[in-house]
């Protein structure tokens, strides 16, 4: 229904060497004072914090808690407490700065920030997931003066999500220093309105932030590949406060998910001797897409499916507080299983996820809204949603509307106003005022009502492409339901499982909790586990391989966005507390791989994939499913202790292979075959006695920029063979002895009810991980870690 999206896009800011320094980002995250008290006092430019704690940012407050049922978040919020919180920052600026612009940047803040600097109030911020800025200059102070920022955060009203929020600043803090003539990024729009290998057009457009007559002679572009060799350049000489002109270029390479081809673009403003009054840098990708009603979707010209996964904003152990290494732990996981799709749910993520995606190759399905003028819970964004959606709207798209991997606009996640009269108009205004700052992407919405006559979001007949949320066995009849549109799954599958856990398989599909009826399971584990057979889902959602095979066998439907990748904290369906984490992870809350993983990436990727399930540490005689993935071969032959117990393979309805085996101790392979020759072979064995640790640092891969990486320490309980000990957790201690510091540990189990902050923790069925940080990044660093009975030294080069 409507042809070509082109677009690109970016990063930010940097300072060009040997250049005045026209524009400078200053990291403000370290040397915060905070605390949880609440008093008005706080604000004053002279009043002095004692006892308040030294924190750097990003910064969770919540999630140094233990979990408790008293939160009145509780356990679909996280178990964790909100509140109110105080930051105060003081610095100094040299007096030969006077004459600069400095603006202080948030990445987020949940919720309710109000700022103050020495003591003048600058405003309140609302939504706790878009970026906001304040103007510092007129209120600063210069030479041994001292300046002082307080931040009032209020995460009080509770419950107001349903999931984990996080509280504080969460997200990073810049202070921005620019000329005092400057472009404003928020008006800055690259697109590429042509785009092939041969020829292609960037087009650029700014503004300033004020009159700039008599000041700015000219704006120079400049696009270079990685090799800082320049592609295109050319030189504009300014008649306005804003410009608008094209860039030609050819043999460029095309920006693909599996080949993310970046280039940066510099925007170089002049003054009439050519000093250099302001720098922009952008990454800028050339790639274009089509939606169509019955071929789906296509990348670059190719049919391309979206395979993709909705993810929160949490990372764990280390709450909302952002964190660039985590992030990217998460998204190469993602990567390594085959994705090529994020949908970000349900809320703007960082700025610095997007240049995750930009660089590692995701497509973004950027969604504003869980909720609009209805509430789900009774103090959410409802509250502010007449006052406040337009302007949070046009504050997100001017943000992310630079970026190449942001493909598509997602106005809400099933909305209660698709059900009555009042969606239609909220949708056409929504759409309008996206489509009027970024023309070149779709705008879509995720919906769960299946009949026309009662979707009145669809009935808007705005939206370019409608998501569909679950109920498969309707996708059928939605191309006559809603004619002409394209269409995408939206949201699917939402299986439970628990990592490492595994109950006989059932003839059906378990539904936990069974039906509307029921708010939790009734029949469920009483330690709160979930089997990770593939064979348990909440009563609205399904197994992944079903949803997967439904999505897979239709053309039409672009693409699967699969509800989740990773565990999240909250809403723990389909248990109530203890229950804290979700169970619909891929991955789980530790970042450790559930079995399912491997049926995508099966299913995904030419990686070769041979995954056995599950761990071979059972009763003698006991009946066990055993469950194979893999690719790339024509069958897979099971033996336990050199016997075969027989060839099976996988079917266009059921991705995996299965056998039911009585168990006997000792070893379980699994062999795969190809034309009839072995090519691939993994054996399972049963563990003896916990007697030793192994422990996997991994860091180099997720390395962003040295001080704020983190190592991921997977520590495995061992026998004396090296097998993991499934059925025998110990506690571990992890303690830090020379230049790091412990931010979060994790197993992955999600009634686990100490604090994810703790240094200790128990394994869970064999595994645990710690999230470490150096202190110095260039030098060794030392970790004693520890159970009754296993001690171990780590050195971290
Ligand atoms: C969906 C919803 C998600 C999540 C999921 C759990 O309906 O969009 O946010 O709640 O259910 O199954």
């Amino acid at each position: 229904m409507f042809s070509k999206f082109v677009s690109f896009l970016v990063l930010f800011v940097a300072v060009l060497p040997g250049m005045t320094q026209p524009r400078e980002a200053i990291d403000f995250n370290g040397d915060w004072f905070f605390t949880l008290e609440d008093d008005l006092q706080f604000r004053r430019a002279d009043f002095s914090p004692t006892n308040w704690k030294k924190v750097s940012l990003p910064h969770d407050w919540s999630i140094g808690f233990d979990f408790g049922e008293e939160y009145p978040a509780g356990n679909a919020g996280g178990a964790l407490p909100g509140g109110v919180g105080w930051y105060r920052k003081t610095f100094q600026l040299p007096e030969k700065d006077k004459g600069s612009h400095y603006i202080l940047y948030f990445g987020g803040v949940y919720r309710y920030a109000e700022v103050w600097i020495n003591g003048k109030y600058l405003g309140k911020n609302i939504n706790g997931y878009l970026s906001f800025e304040h103007d510092l200059t007129p209120h600063l102070r210069y030479g041994k003066e001292q300046n002082v920022i307080a931040v009032r955060v209020d995460n009080s009203l509770q419950p107001n999500s349903r999931w984990y929020t996080g509280s504080g600043i969460y997200r990073d803090v810049r202070l921005e220093k620019r000329s005092s003539v400057h472009l404003l990024r928020e008006e800055t729009f690259i697109t590429t309105p042509e785009v092939s290998t041969e020829k292609s057009v960037l087009r650029v457009q700014s503004a300033f932030n004020q009159n700039t007559a008599g000041q700015v002679r000219k704006v120079a572009l400049k696009l270079q590949d990685k090799n800082k060799k320049t592609v295109a350049e050319k030189t504009i000489t300014l008649s306005d406060n804003r410009f608008e002109d094209e860039l030609e270029v050819s043999d460029i390479a095309l920006w693909t998910p599996d080949n993310p081809t970046l280039y940066d673009l510099h925007i170089t403003v002049l003054d009439h001797t050519n000093n250099v009054l302001d720098v922009l840098q952008y990454q800028v990708g050339f790639r274009f897409f089509h939606f169509d009603e019955q071929k789906g979707f296509s990348l670059n010209g190719e049919p391309f499916k979206l395979l993709g996964v909705c993810l929160h904003h949490d990372l764990g152990a280390l709450g909302a507080a952002f964190n660039k290494s985590a992030a990217k732990r998460q998204l190469l996981m993602m990567k390594d299983m085959g994705v090529n799709a994020i949908r970000t749910a349900h809320n703007p993520p960082a700025e610095e996820f997007l240049d995750l995606c930009d660089e590692l190759g995701f497509l973004v399905q950027n969604e504003a809204y869980d909720m609009w003028a209805k509430r789900k819970n009774k103090f959410d964004y409802h509250l502010d949603f007449k006052e406040h959606h337009i302007d949070d709207l046009i504050s997100l798209v001017k943000r992310d509307r630079n970026h190449p991997s942001v493909f598509m606009w997602s106005i809400g996640n099933e909305i209660r106003e698709q059900f009555d009269s009042t969606g239609i108009a909220f949708t056409k205004k929504m759409t309008e005022v996206v489509k009027k700052l970024d023309p070149t992407r779709p705008v879509t919405a995720a919906l769960t009502e299946t009949n026309y006559d009662k979707n009145f979001i669809a009935q808007a007949g705005v939206l370019d492409v409608l998501g569909f949320n679950y109920k498969y066995f309707d996708y059928d009849k939605l191309p006559t339901e809603f004619k002409g549109v394209p269409l995408i799954a939206s949201e699917t599958t939402s299986a439970l499982q628990t990592r490492g856990v595994y109950d006989s398989v059932q003839d059906t599909l378990q539904l936990w909790p069974a039906s509307s009826q029921d708010k939790f399971v009734t029949n469920g584990n009483p330690d709160f586990t979930v089997s990770a057979y593939d064979n348990v889902a909440a009563y609205w959602g399904t197994s992944h391989e079903r949803a997967w095979i439904e999505v897979k066998k239709r053309d039409f439907l672009g693409g699967i966005f699969v509800w989740t990748g990773f565990d999240y904290l909250g809403e723990p369906v389909p248990y109530p507390y203890p229950a804290r984490s979700s169970y619909y992870g891929i991955v789980d809350l530790a970042g450790l791989p559930k079995d399912v993983y491997y049926m995508y990436q099966s299913e995904w990727t030419d990686t070769d994939v041979l995954h056995l399930l599950p761990h071979w540490n059972w009763k003698e005689g006991e009946q066990v499913d055993v469950w194979c993935y893999y690719n790339n071969a024509d069958e897979v032959e099971l033996f336990l202790n050199g016997h075969s117990l027989g060839r099976r393979s996988k079917t266009e309805d059921k991705l995996h292979a299965e056998w039911k085996v009585p168990f006997e101790a000792g070893e379980l392979k699994v062999t795969k075959i190809k034309d009839g020759a072995v090519v691939q072979e993994v054996v399972k064995k049963t563990a003896g006695k916990p007697v030793d640790i192994v422990v996997n640092v991994e860091h180099d891969r997720y390395a962003v920029d040295g001080k704020t990486d983190l190592h991921f320490l997977t520590v495995s309980l061992v026998d004396e063979n090296g097998t993991v000990v499934p059925d025998n957790d110990v506690e571990l201690s992890f303690i830090p002895q020379d230049n790091i510091t412990i931010v979060g540990t994790d197993n992955g189990y999600q009634a686990d009810l100490h604090s994810l902050s703790s240094a200790k923790r128990d394994t869970y069925k064999g595994l645990a991980v710690a999230i470490a940080q150096k202190h110095n990044s260039e030098k060794e660093a030392k970790i004693i870690i520890k159970s009754n009975t296993i001690e171990k030294e780590i050195r971290i080069k």
